[in-house]
């Protein structure tokens, strides 16, 4: 699906990631940790195509990057869905349009999709939120609403970035657990975060694996966690 060869990648002064192999595997659950700094979003940009690579090779769904359009990248980009570590939306309008926005751009706003809307609001347990703008909402439901938007366009691969960044332990587990039941919809997840007790936390729920970015390569972790 995504397919990361001996890639490496520099903004301009020395390498921030070389030598990286990846293969993710349809279905699959990764973590992706690694110490502040040390290219986890650089890393997740690079999987979804909003970074080319300095050396190496990124295919995505059997495509090499570099050989893609504009137009290529946004249709592969629409079985990725992101959810941004830092969340922007538009301020003036409601939740409900925020997270439909992928929708419209893309010019479905048919009434089955608009159903699905609502469906997916109330899985995010933002149904009553619907109407909200979106400074009234709290960390959690900033979160939710990313995850729900993410997922609107019923993308193959959901990548995460810290998506449990500001919220609250009982929070984090929340997000989990809805990163885990779509997952065992046979979504493929990567969430990147430095939260070693979600990462515990998700162990027992899903058989995830553990990268981890030191040195500027990525690691298979152990079982230490
Ligand atoms: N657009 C950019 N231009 C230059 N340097 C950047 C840019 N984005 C990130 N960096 C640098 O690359 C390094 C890794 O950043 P990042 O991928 O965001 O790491 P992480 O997500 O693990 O905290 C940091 O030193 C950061 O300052
Ligand atoms: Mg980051």
């Amino acid at each position: 699906m995504i397919e990361l060869d001996n890639v490496a990648y520099s903004y301009g002064g020395g390498e921030l990631l070389s030598g990286i192999t990846f293969d993710m595997q349809p279905g699959s659950f990764h973590f992706l940790t690694g110490p502040s700094g040390s290219g986890k979003t650089t890393f997740l940009k690079l999987c979804y195509g909003a970074l080319v690579p300095t050396a190496g090779h990124v295919r995505l769904f059997d495509r090499d990057v570099r050989g893609m359009t504009r137009d290529d990248i946004a249709m592969a980009r629409r079985r990725v869905g992101v959810v941004h570590q830092d969340v922007q939306f538009l301020d003036h309008l409601p939740v409900a349009d925020n997270v439909a926005l992928p929708l419209t751009v893309s010019g479905r706003t048919k009434i089955d999709e608009l159903a699905n809307l609502k469906e997916l609001l109330s899985w995010v347990g933002l149904k009553s939120r619907a109407d909200a703008l979106p400074p009234e909402l709290s960390g959690g439901e900033r979160q939710r609403a990313a995850l729900a938007r993410a997922v609107i366009m019923s993308p193959d691969v959901i990548l995460a970035d810290e998506p449990t960044g500001n919220v609250d332990w009982e929070m984090s587990q929340r997000l989990l657990r809805l990163l885990v039941e779509l997952n065992k919809m046979g979504k493929t997840i990567m969430i990147a975060t430095h939260d070693l007790a979600l990462i515990r936390a998700a162990k027992t729920q899903v058989q995830a694996r553990v990268l981890r970015i030191a040195n500027r390569q990525l690691q298979l972790a152990g079982a230490d966690l």
